[in-house]
């Protein structure tokens, strides 16, 4: 049975947090949402992004994910505020969720690989300077391990003992999030499980207290610092691993009659492996698995575990690997020539239910098809077409060679993508294109015409008396 807190007071009146982007708004509407004694500030540095989350109309909230406008319009100015008033925010805080950006570094040492620190160093000093009384400061974003040692660090140098001044006193701890985007409520509301890190004990039980309004108390883990911040990064270097693993699976099931999908029911029924997170696909997206990796792999690198660092370093090149396959697959099966060629790619968010396009195998597949002169018409649900111009034109440390005569277009509008294309490739796995009327989609295209389904989420049977051409990863060309 679920005991949770309800009657008790909390001692966390004021809760700030810093950084109002896809773990910062969601947690604090959740935190909002349970503990209503308590007032919940969010702030953020981008002006755009505040006013955003304050918009009466509900649509342009920054953050797209299911449920989230529900408890946006029911927690909004009342107990729960977005704000660019930093100070203010700070300076009545009881406790301050860190919640900011840590990309991996472009330029200096470790670039490449390592976590720029630099948003979550200036957060700890926009807490130093501006706190007040006893804080407890908190890591929600991913960062290395130590980091929590750089934080005290900078924080110490604010504390205060001057008999004029109010004592200013500081409790790091760290407690990692484990949502995923497209899911976030959900998991924020029934996570798998918390963790606070930590030495303070105090502080560490009125964090736990906080938690206990709506989570059981067996699910939140008391651990030190250091394993706190390392399970975070092993968490995601697992999960990725593992979808490495079924994509590599899927490139063998294709030559050889294989079926993906078969296999990992066969596997995932073995109750050691779980069914979980096999389905094979594009090469996972999103802003944390590589970043995580990257960092796990720089730690290795820096105790000097060179075997340990290429194990994981695997991971991300076949993750890599992956989205070239599936490029050159398309670009061979035009016989090398798909200039002049319509082809629709469906989706360009890394996965469904969400707008976040970081890191999403879209933006290499598409960058790869547009090398070779590829005439790309892209659809999303929920992507803005200014988001995808920014994704296709970014440079950064890794970045291909960004295509000279870029010729994309967007468009919300399905049977539009559909119109003259040659190809239609699924690069995400939104709800509606379960749906696509494949007999009268298929009318409207150039003939012969093709079909790629990255994500393997079309039923073979759904294309018979189409016409179509139709490959499907991990079960390769299929004869209808
Ligand atoms: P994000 O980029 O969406 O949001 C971070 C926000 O912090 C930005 O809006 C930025 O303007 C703001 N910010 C940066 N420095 C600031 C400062 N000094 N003062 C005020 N605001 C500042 O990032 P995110 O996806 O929310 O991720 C945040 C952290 O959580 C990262 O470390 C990430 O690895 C981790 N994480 C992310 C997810 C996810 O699903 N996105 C899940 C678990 C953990
Ligand atoms: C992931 C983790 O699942 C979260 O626990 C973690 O908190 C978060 O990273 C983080 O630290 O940011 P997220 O990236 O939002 O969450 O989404 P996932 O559902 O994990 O998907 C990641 C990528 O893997 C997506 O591109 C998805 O399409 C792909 N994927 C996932 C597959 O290709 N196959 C699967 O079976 C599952």
């Amino acid at each position: 049975m679920k005991i949770f807190l309800s009657k008790i007071t909390l001692a966390l009146k004021k809760i700030c947090c810093i950084g109002a982007g896809y773990v910062g708004g969601p947690t604090m509407a959740v935190i909002a949402n349970n503990c209503p004694e308590s007032k919940v500030t969010v702030v953020d540095l981008d002006i755009e992004k505040i006013a955003n989350w304050n918009n009466h109309d509900l649509t342009k909230l920054p953050v797209y994910e299911p449920g989230l406008k529900d408890i946006i319009k029911k927690n909004r100015n009342k107990n729960l505020f977005f704000t660019t008033n930093i100070k203010s925010a700070v300076s009545e805080a009881d406790i301050i969720f860190i919640s900011v950006n840590t990309p991996t570094k472009i330029k200096g040492l470790g670039a490449g690989y390592a976590s720029d620190l630099k948003w979550v160093e200036s957060s700890a000093r926009t807490v130093g300077e501006f706190s007040s009384g006893h804080t407890i400061v908190v890591e929600k974003s991913t960062v290395p391990v130590r980091t929590a040692e750089l934080i005290k660090k900078i924080l110490s140098s604010y504390i205060t003992n001057s008999d004029k001044l109010p004592i200013k006193t500081f409790s790091v701890l760290s407690s990692p999030e484990f949502l995923a985007e497209g899911t976030a409520l959900k998991d924020l509301e029934n996570p798998d499980r918390v963790l606070i890190g930590g030495e303070d004990e105090k502080a560490i039980n009125q964090l736990s207290l906080l938690y206990q309004k709506w989570i059981p108390k067996d699910k939140i883990f008391v651990t030190n610092v250091w394993s706190s911040e390392l399970s975070k990064l092993t968490a995601n270097a697992f999960l990725a691993q593992r979808i490495s693993s079924i994509n590599s699976i899927s490139s063998i099931c294709e030559p050889t009659g294989a079926d993906i999908k078969e296999v990992a029911r066969a596997i995932g029924a073995d109750s050691r492996i779980g069914k979980k997170f096999l389905n094979a696909g594009p090469g996972f997206g999103g802003s944390c698995f590589q970043k995580d990796l990257l960092n796990l792999i720089y730690l290795c690198r820096f105790y000097r575990l060179e075997e340990v660092a290429n194990y994981w370093e695997q991971v991300i090149l076949l993750n890599e690997w992956q989205k070239t396959r599936i490029s050159k697959l398309i670009i061979e099966t035009f016989f090398g020539t798909i200039s002049s060629k319509k082809l629709a790619l469906l989706g360009f968010s890394f996965k469904s239910n969400t707008n976040d396009t970081r890191e999403s195998p879209a933006i290499k597949i598409a960058r790869e098809l547009l090398e070779n002169g590829a005439d790309l018409c892209i659809h999303d649900p929920q992507v803005s077409e200014s988001q995808v111009a920014k994704e296709l034109n970014r440079n950064d440390y890794k970045t291909m060679k960004i295509p000279n005569e870029s010729n994309w277009s967007f468009t919300n509008n399905l049977k539009s993508a559909f119109e003259n294309a040659d190809a239609v490739i699924i690069v995400t796995e939104w709800e509606e294109y379960f749906r696509i009327n494949w007999k009268m989609m298929s009318n409207l295209m150039r003939r012969p015409s093709w079909v790629f389904d990255t994500r393997g989420i079309i039923k073979d049977d759904n294309l018979i008396g189409t016409n179509l051409n139709f490959w499907k990863i991990g079960k390769g060309f299929i004869d209808l």
